[in-house]
Protein backbone atom coordinates (compact mmCIF):
# COMPACT_ATOMS: atom_id res chain seq x y z
CA UNK A 1 0.00 0.00 0.00
CA UNK A 2 1.30 3.06 -0.71
CA UNK A 3 2.20 5.82 1.42
CA UNK A 4 -1.47 8.56 1.79
CA UNK A 5 -0.42 12.06 1.61
CA UNK A 6 -1.35 15.71 1.76
CA UNK A 7 -5.22 16.03 1.62
CA UNK A 8 -5.86 12.38 1.87
CA UNK A 9 -3.57 11.94 5.22
CA UNK A 10 -5.52 14.67 6.47
CA UNK A 11 -9.11 13.49 5.68
CA UNK A 12 -7.28 10.52 7.55
CA UNK A 13 -5.98 12.44 11.18
CA UNK A 14 -9.06 14.38 11.31
CA UNK A 15 -11.16 10.90 11.28
CA UNK A 16 -9.14 9.51 13.64
CA UNK A 17 -9.07 12.44 16.04
CA UNK A 18 -13.00 12.30 15.52
CA UNK A 19 -13.38 8.73 16.65
CA UNK A 20 -11.26 9.53 19.39
CA UNK A 21 -12.87 12.12 20.96
CA UNK A 22 -10.49 14.54 20.86
CA UNK A 23 -12.65 17.53 20.32
CA UNK A 24 -10.24 20.17 21.21
CA UNK A 25 -7.41 18.42 19.67
CA UNK A 26 -9.80 18.10 16.24
CA UNK A 27 -10.22 22.06 16.49
CA UNK A 28 -6.40 22.39 16.27
CA UNK A 29 -6.26 20.11 13.99
CA UNK A 30 -8.71 21.96 11.29
CA UNK A 31 -7.74 25.50 12.45
CA UNK A 32 -3.99 24.49 10.95
CA UNK A 33 -6.10 22.79 7.99
CA UNK A 34 -7.95 26.05 7.37
CA UNK A 35 -4.10 27.68 7.05
CA UNK A 36 -2.45 25.40 5.37
CA UNK A 37 -4.90 25.64 2.52
CA UNK A 38 -6.45 28.91 2.32
CA UNK A 39 -3.37 29.30 -0.74
CA UNK A 40 -4.56 26.25 -2.53
CA UNK A 41 -7.41 25.05 -1.61
CA UNK A 42 -9.31 28.71 -0.89
CA UNK A 43 -13.22 27.16 -1.18
CA UNK A 44 -12.02 24.35 1.47
CA UNK A 45 -10.42 26.66 3.57
CA UNK A 46 -13.24 28.85 3.98
CA UNK A 47 -15.73 25.91 4.86
CA UNK A 48 -13.73 24.76 7.51
CA UNK A 49 -13.24 27.82 8.77
CA UNK A 50 -16.95 28.77 9.00
CA UNK A 51 -17.29 25.47 10.88
CA UNK A 52 -14.91 26.46 13.43
CA UNK A 53 -16.46 30.02 13.82
CA UNK A 54 -19.92 28.27 14.04
CA UNK A 55 -19.01 26.30 17.05
CA UNK A 56 -16.92 28.47 19.20
CA UNK A 57 -14.66 26.30 22.13
CA UNK A 58 -16.48 25.63 25.39
CA UNK A 59 -14.81 27.81 28.04
CA UNK A 60 -14.00 25.33 30.61
CA UNK A 61 -14.10 22.82 29.01
CA UNK A 62 -10.40 20.36 29.81
CA UNK A 63 -8.38 20.98 27.16
CA UNK A 64 -7.39 17.16 26.16
CA UNK A 65 -9.81 14.84 27.38
CA UNK A 66 -7.68 12.15 26.86
CA UNK A 67 -5.20 13.27 29.64
CA UNK A 68 -5.85 11.35 32.95
CA UNK A 69 -6.34 13.93 35.92
CA UNK A 70 -3.47 11.95 38.00
CA UNK A 71 -0.78 11.94 35.04
CA UNK A 72 2.94 13.84 35.75
CA UNK A 73 3.01 17.86 35.39
CA UNK A 74 4.68 17.23 31.99
CA UNK A 75 1.87 16.50 29.35
CA UNK A 76 2.52 13.49 27.33
CA UNK A 77 4.09 13.66 24.30
CA UNK A 78 2.08 13.79 20.89
CA UNK A 79 2.77 14.06 17.13
CA UNK A 80 3.35 17.81 16.07
CA UNK A 81 0.96 17.03 12.65
CA UNK A 82 -1.28 14.79 13.66
CA UNK A 83 -1.90 15.20 17.52
CA UNK A 84 -1.92 11.51 17.95
CA UNK A 85 -0.43 10.79 21.66
CA UNK A 86 2.69 8.89 20.96
CA UNK A 87 2.81 7.10 24.35
CA UNK A 88 -0.33 5.43 25.78
CA UNK A 89 -0.56 5.42 29.47
CA UNK A 90 -1.76 2.72 32.29
CA UNK A 91 -1.53 3.43 35.93
CA UNK A 92 -2.69 0.19 37.57
CA UNK A 93 -3.07 -0.71 41.50
CA UNK A 94 -0.52 -3.20 42.36
CA UNK A 95 -2.61 -5.92 43.63
CA UNK A 96 -3.51 -6.40 39.59
CA UNK A 97 -4.59 -9.93 38.75
CA UNK A 98 -1.75 -11.66 38.07
CA UNK A 99 -1.25 -13.11 34.68
CA UNK A 100 -0.92 -16.88 34.01
CA UNK A 101 2.70 -17.56 34.16
CA UNK A 102 4.47 -20.87 33.57
CA UNK A 103 6.68 -21.40 36.15
CA UNK A 104 9.64 -20.67 34.06
CA UNK A 105 8.40 -16.67 33.49
CA UNK A 106 7.09 -16.81 36.74
CA UNK A 107 10.89 -17.26 38.05
CA UNK A 108 12.36 -14.70 36.04
CA UNK A 109 9.79 -12.18 36.20
CA UNK A 110 9.69 -12.99 40.34
CA UNK A 111 13.57 -12.11 39.43
CA UNK A 112 13.54 -9.25 37.75
CA UNK A 113 10.92 -7.77 40.08
CA UNK A 114 13.18 -8.34 43.06
CA UNK A 115 16.61 -6.53 40.96
CA UNK A 116 13.83 -3.70 40.49
CA UNK A 117 12.91 -3.50 43.80
CA UNK A 118 16.52 -3.51 45.31
CA UNK A 119 18.68 -1.33 42.86
CA UNK A 120 20.26 0.77 45.56
CA UNK A 121 21.26 -2.62 47.16
CA UNK A 122 22.85 -4.02 43.52
CA UNK A 123 24.34 -0.94 42.64
CA UNK A 124 26.19 -0.80 46.29
CA UNK A 125 27.85 -3.86 45.55
CA UNK A 126 28.64 -2.66 41.52
CA UNK A 127 25.88 -4.45 40.13
CA UNK A 128 23.07 -3.21 37.73
CA UNK A 129 19.41 -4.12 37.84
CA UNK A 130 18.25 -5.53 34.57
CA UNK A 131 17.21 -2.43 32.36
CA UNK A 132 15.82 -4.22 29.08
CA UNK A 133 14.43 -7.11 28.51
CA UNK A 134 12.00 -8.29 25.13
CA UNK A 135 9.23 -9.99 25.68
CA UNK A 136 8.88 -12.90 22.88
CA UNK A 137 5.73 -14.98 21.57
CA UNK A 138 2.93 -15.41 19.67
CA UNK A 139 -0.20 -13.18 19.41
CA UNK A 140 -2.38 -13.55 23.05
CA UNK A 141 0.02 -15.06 25.23
CA UNK A 142 -0.25 -12.51 28.05
CA UNK A 143 2.98 -10.19 26.47
CA UNK A 144 1.04 -6.75 26.95
CA UNK A 145 -0.65 -8.07 29.70
CA UNK A 146 2.25 -8.83 31.81
CA UNK A 147 3.88 -5.39 31.00
CA UNK A 148 1.15 -4.00 32.88
CA UNK A 149 1.12 -6.14 35.69
CA UNK A 150 5.02 -5.98 35.70
CA UNK A 151 4.32 -2.14 36.08
CA UNK A 152 2.25 -2.36 38.55
CA UNK A 153 3.90 -4.74 40.94
CA UNK A 154 6.75 -2.15 40.54
CA UNK A 155 4.18 1.15 41.26
CA UNK A 156 5.10 2.90 38.61
CA UNK A 157 2.91 4.25 35.30
CA UNK A 158 3.08 1.73 32.31
CA UNK A 159 3.99 4.21 28.99
CA UNK A 160 3.47 2.20 25.90
CA UNK A 161 5.04 3.66 22.77
CA UNK A 162 2.81 3.27 19.47
CA UNK A 163 5.40 2.74 16.87
CA UNK A 164 2.45 3.27 14.25
CA UNK A 165 1.65 6.57 15.54
CA UNK A 166 5.92 7.30 15.41
CA UNK A 167 5.39 6.08 12.07
CA UNK A 168 2.60 7.44 10.63
CA UNK A 169 4.48 11.07 11.25
CA UNK A 170 5.56 12.70 8.41
CA UNK A 171 8.61 11.61 7.00
CA UNK A 172 11.95 13.03 8.47
CA UNK A 173 10.04 13.39 11.65
CA UNK A 174 9.28 9.94 13.21
CA UNK A 175 13.35 9.89 14.64
CA UNK A 176 12.25 13.03 16.54
CA UNK A 177 9.04 12.48 18.04
CA UNK A 178 10.37 8.59 18.94
CA UNK A 179 13.19 10.71 20.55
CA UNK A 180 10.56 12.80 22.64
CA UNK A 181 8.79 9.95 23.59
CA UNK A 182 11.58 7.88 24.95
CA UNK A 183 13.33 11.01 26.76
CA UNK A 184 9.89 12.10 27.98
CA UNK A 185 9.55 8.13 29.25
CA UNK A 186 13.76 8.55 30.94
CA UNK A 187 12.24 11.37 33.18
CA UNK A 188 10.78 9.74 35.62
CA UNK A 189 10.53 6.12 36.91
CA UNK A 190 8.37 3.76 34.38
CA UNK A 191 7.94 1.04 32.58
CA UNK A 192 8.34 1.92 28.83
CA UNK A 193 7.28 -0.87 26.52
CA UNK A 194 7.44 -0.71 22.73
CA UNK A 195 5.04 -2.70 21.74
CA UNK A 196 5.13 -4.44 18.52
CA UNK A 197 8.47 -3.45 18.26
CA UNK A 198 8.70 -5.68 14.72
CA UNK A 199 6.38 -2.79 13.24
CA UNK A 200 9.37 -1.27 12.23
CA UNK A 201 10.84 -3.99 9.83
CA UNK A 202 7.23 -5.04 8.84
CA UNK A 203 6.09 -1.89 7.21
CA UNK A 204 6.68 -2.12 3.67
CA UNK A 205 8.37 1.20 2.63
CA UNK A 206 9.56 2.47 -0.41
CA UNK A 207 13.15 4.12 -1.13
CA UNK A 208 12.50 6.92 0.29
CA UNK A 209 11.32 5.57 3.72
CA UNK A 210 14.72 2.97 4.45
CA UNK A 211 16.44 5.98 5.43
CA UNK A 212 14.09 7.02 7.61
CA UNK A 213 13.41 3.28 9.18
CA UNK A 214 17.00 3.06 9.61
CA UNK A 215 17.18 6.15 11.34
CA UNK A 216 14.34 4.85 14.00
CA UNK A 217 16.51 1.57 14.16
CA UNK A 218 19.29 3.69 15.41
CA UNK A 219 17.15 5.78 18.04
CA UNK A 220 15.83 2.57 19.32
CA UNK A 221 19.75 1.20 19.48
CA UNK A 222 21.56 3.83 21.27
CA UNK A 223 18.61 4.65 23.40
CA UNK A 224 18.40 0.33 24.82
CA UNK A 225 22.15 1.01 25.34
CA UNK A 226 21.73 3.87 27.61
CA UNK A 227 18.34 3.36 29.37
CA UNK A 228 18.95 4.65 33.03
CA UNK A 229 18.63 2.32 35.42
CA UNK A 230 15.60 4.10 37.20
CA UNK A 231 13.25 2.73 34.53
CA UNK A 232 12.98 -0.87 33.04
CA UNK A 233 12.75 -0.33 28.73
CA UNK A 234 10.67 -3.53 27.11
CA UNK A 235 9.82 -4.60 23.82
CA UNK A 236 7.59 -7.18 22.55
CA UNK A 237 7.22 -8.99 18.91
CA UNK A 238 5.34 -11.90 17.97
CA UNK A 239 8.05 -11.93 14.83
CA UNK A 240 11.45 -11.94 17.26
CA UNK A 241 13.03 -13.47 13.08
CA UNK A 242 12.17 -9.57 11.87
CA UNK A 243 14.24 -7.86 14.75
CA UNK A 244 17.71 -6.33 13.68
CA UNK A 245 20.28 -8.86 15.28
CA UNK A 246 21.86 -5.59 16.53
CA UNK A 247 18.79 -4.52 18.38
CA UNK A 248 18.13 -7.99 19.63
CA UNK A 249 21.41 -8.82 21.60
CA UNK A 250 21.25 -5.01 23.49
CA UNK A 251 18.73 -6.25 25.31
CA UNK A 252 19.57 -7.54 28.65
CA UNK A 253 17.31 -10.24 28.86
CA UNK A 254 15.36 -12.57 26.06
CA UNK A 255 11.86 -13.66 27.82
CA UNK A 256 9.53 -16.49 25.92
CA UNK A 257 6.23 -16.44 26.46
CA UNK A 258 4.95 -19.95 24.87
CA UNK A 259 1.24 -21.20 24.15
CA UNK A 260 -0.18 -22.64 27.47
CA UNK A 261 0.41 -26.22 28.18
CA UNK A 262 -2.47 -28.23 29.29
CA UNK A 263 -2.06 -27.76 33.36
CA UNK A 264 -2.11 -23.43 32.23
CA UNK A 265 -4.93 -24.35 29.80
CA UNK A 266 -7.26 -25.65 33.09
CA UNK A 267 -6.17 -22.91 35.03
CA UNK A 268 -7.07 -20.47 31.97
CA UNK A 269 -10.64 -22.01 31.85
CA UNK A 270 -11.14 -21.99 35.14
CA UNK A 271 -10.45 -18.30 36.11
CA UNK A 272 -11.90 -17.05 32.41
CA UNK A 273 -15.26 -19.07 33.26
CA UNK A 274 -15.75 -17.33 36.49
CA UNK A 275 -18.87 -18.07 38.43
CA UNK A 276 -20.07 -19.82 35.58
CA UNK A 277 -17.55 -23.03 36.46
CA UNK A 278 -20.11 -24.51 38.66
CA UNK A 279 -21.76 -25.02 35.26
CA UNK A 280 -19.21 -25.69 32.91
CA UNK A 281 -16.60 -27.27 35.11
CA UNK A 282 -18.05 -31.39 34.20
CA UNK A 283 -16.77 -30.28 30.42
CA UNK A 284 -13.23 -29.35 32.01
CA UNK A 285 -11.20 -32.13 30.38
CA UNK A 286 -12.52 -31.91 27.03
CA UNK A 287 -12.04 -28.33 26.51
CA UNK A 288 -8.64 -28.19 28.07
CA UNK A 289 -8.50 -30.85 25.50
CA UNK A 290 -10.02 -28.87 22.60
CA UNK A 291 -7.93 -25.89 23.35
CA UNK A 292 -4.27 -27.23 22.89
CA UNK A 293 -2.45 -25.14 20.76
CA UNK A 294 -4.18 -21.98 21.20
CA UNK A 295 -3.95 -18.38 23.28
CA UNK A 296 -4.94 -17.52 25.87
CA UNK A 297 -7.03 -14.56 24.55
CA UNK A 298 -8.25 -17.23 21.96
CA UNK A 299 -9.21 -19.33 25.23
CA UNK A 300 -10.73 -16.19 26.86
CA UNK A 301 -13.03 -15.60 23.41
CA UNK A 302 -14.41 -18.83 23.30
CA UNK A 303 -15.30 -18.51 26.94
CA UNK A 304 -16.82 -15.49 26.98
CA UNK A 305 -19.24 -16.27 24.18
CA UNK A 306 -20.19 -19.41 26.15
CA UNK A 307 -21.27 -17.39 29.64
CA UNK A 308 -23.06 -14.98 27.21
CA UNK A 309 -24.95 -17.35 25.25
CA UNK A 310 -25.89 -19.09 28.95
CA UNK A 311 -26.68 -15.90 30.17
CA UNK A 312 -28.86 -14.57 27.46
CA UNK A 313 -30.63 -18.25 27.58
CA UNK A 314 -29.65 -18.49 23.68
CA UNK A 315 -27.98 -21.99 23.98
CA UNK A 316 -27.28 -24.43 26.83
CA UNK A 317 -23.58 -25.45 28.03
CA UNK A 318 -24.23 -29.51 26.42
CA UNK A 319 -25.34 -27.21 23.02
CA UNK A 320 -22.46 -24.65 23.02
CA UNK A 321 -19.79 -27.59 23.69
CA UNK A 322 -21.12 -29.90 21.23
CA UNK A 323 -20.80 -27.39 18.74
CA UNK A 324 -17.56 -26.22 19.82
CA UNK A 325 -15.55 -29.52 19.63
CA UNK A 326 -17.38 -29.99 16.25
CA UNK A 327 -15.79 -26.79 15.27
CA UNK A 328 -11.75 -27.87 16.76
CA UNK A 329 -12.37 -31.35 15.34
CA UNK A 330 -12.80 -30.71 11.76
CA UNK A 331 -9.03 -28.80 12.46
CA UNK A 332 -7.47 -32.01 13.95
CA UNK A 333 -5.71 -34.83 12.44
CA UNK A 334 -7.02 -37.89 12.60
CA UNK A 335 -5.27 -39.34 15.48
CA UNK A 336 -6.09 -35.94 17.28
CA UNK A 337 -9.84 -36.79 16.16
CA UNK A 338 -9.47 -40.07 17.47
CA UNK A 339 -8.40 -38.81 21.00
CA UNK A 340 -10.64 -36.69 20.87
CA UNK A 341 -13.32 -39.26 20.69
CA UNK A 342 -12.14 -41.25 23.14
CA UNK A 343 -12.49 -38.47 25.58
CA UNK A 344 -15.71 -38.06 24.88
CA UNK A 345 -16.47 -41.52 25.32
CA UNK A 346 -15.08 -41.14 28.71
CA UNK A 347 -15.92 -38.37 30.32
CA UNK A 348 -19.84 -37.47 28.81
CA UNK A 349 -23.23 -39.65 28.27
CA UNK A 350 -22.81 -38.86 24.81
CA UNK A 351 -23.60 -41.66 22.58
CA UNK A 352 -21.08 -43.58 20.57
CA UNK A 353 -23.41 -42.30 17.52
CA UNK A 354 -23.43 -38.67 19.01
CA UNK A 355 -19.83 -38.70 19.78
CA UNK A 356 -19.00 -40.01 15.56
CA UNK A 357 -21.48 -37.34 14.70
CA UNK A 358 -19.07 -34.33 16.24
CA UNK A 359 -15.79 -35.93 15.87
CA UNK A 360 -16.15 -37.59 12.24
CA UNK A 361 -14.41 -40.76 13.94
CA UNK A 362 -16.11 -43.77 12.94
CA UNK A 363 -18.05 -46.07 15.30
CA UNK A 364 -16.43 -49.04 14.87
CA UNK A 365 -13.19 -47.15 15.34
CA UNK A 366 -15.02 -45.34 18.78
CA UNK A 367 -15.29 -48.79 19.83
CA UNK A 368 -12.02 -50.24 19.04
CA UNK A 369 -10.19 -47.48 20.86
CA UNK A 370 -11.98 -47.31 23.68
CA UNK A 371 -12.71 -51.34 24.69
CA UNK A 372 -9.63 -52.90 23.77
CA UNK A 373 -7.41 -50.05 22.46
CA UNK A 374 -5.02 -47.67 24.36
CA UNK A 375 -6.20 -46.06 27.42
CA UNK A 376 -4.30 -43.34 27.77
CA UNK A 377 -4.69 -40.30 25.62
CA UNK A 378 -1.38 -39.28 24.33
CA UNK A 379 -0.24 -36.03 25.73
CA UNK A 380 0.52 -34.99 22.50
CA UNK A 381 0.80 -30.78 21.58
CA UNK A 382 -0.95 -29.73 18.12
CA UNK A 383 0.88 -27.28 16.88
CA UNK A 384 -1.36 -25.62 13.98
CA UNK A 385 0.12 -23.26 11.39
N1 LIG B 1 -0.99 -15.14 30.48
C1 LIG B 1 -2.25 -14.69 30.49
N2 LIG B 1 -2.99 -14.74 31.61
C2 LIG B 1 -4.25 -14.29 31.63
N3 LIG B 1 -4.88 -13.76 30.56
C3 LIG B 1 -4.21 -13.68 29.42
C4 LIG B 1 -2.85 -14.14 29.32
N4 LIG B 1 -2.43 -13.93 28.07
C5 LIG B 1 -3.44 -13.38 27.41
N5 LIG B 1 -4.52 -13.21 28.20
C6 LIG B 1 -5.81 -12.62 27.79
O1 LIG B 1 -5.71 -12.27 26.42
C7 LIG B 1 -5.71 -10.86 26.24
C8 LIG B 1 -4.65 -10.47 25.24
O2 LIG B 1 -3.37 -10.66 25.79
P1 LIG B 1 -2.14 -9.72 25.45
O3 LIG B 1 -2.63 -8.44 24.85
O4 LIG B 1 -1.28 -9.59 26.62
O5 LIG B 1 -1.44 -10.59 24.32
P2 LIG B 1 -0.06 -10.31 23.58
O6 LIG B 1 0.83 -11.44 23.88
O7 LIG B 1 0.41 -8.95 23.91
O8 LIG B 1 -0.53 -10.42 22.07
P3 LIG B 1 -0.08 -9.59 20.78
O9 LIG B 1 1.20 -10.20 20.30
O10 LIG B 1 -1.21 -9.80 19.83
O11 LIG B 1 0.07 -8.15 21.19
C9 LIG B 1 -5.46 -10.28 27.62
O12 LIG B 1 -6.05 -9.02 27.77
C10 LIG B 1 -6.06 -11.31 28.54
O13 LIG B 1 -7.44 -11.11 28.66
MG1 LIG C 1 0.50 -7.21 22.79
Amino acid sequence: MGEITGLKADLVQIVRLALAEQTEDVRLFAARLVRKYRGTEPELAEQVDLYLRAKPHRTGAPLRKTVAPSLPDQALPVDDESRLSLLKVFKDPSDRETPLLSTELEEALGQLIQERKQVSRLTSLGLTPTRSAIFVGQPGVGKTLTARWLAAQLGVPLYVLDLTAVMSSLLGRSGSNLRAALDFAKRSPCVLLLDEIDSIAKRRSDDADIGELKRLVTVILQEVDEWPATGLLLAATNHPELIDPALWRRFDLVIEFKIPEPAAIKDAIKRFLGPDFALFGRWIEILAFAFRGQSFSDIEREIQRFRRAVALGTASDEDLIEDFIKARALSLERQGRIDMAVLLAKQTRLSQHSISDITGVSRDTIRKYTTDGPTVVPQKRRRKA
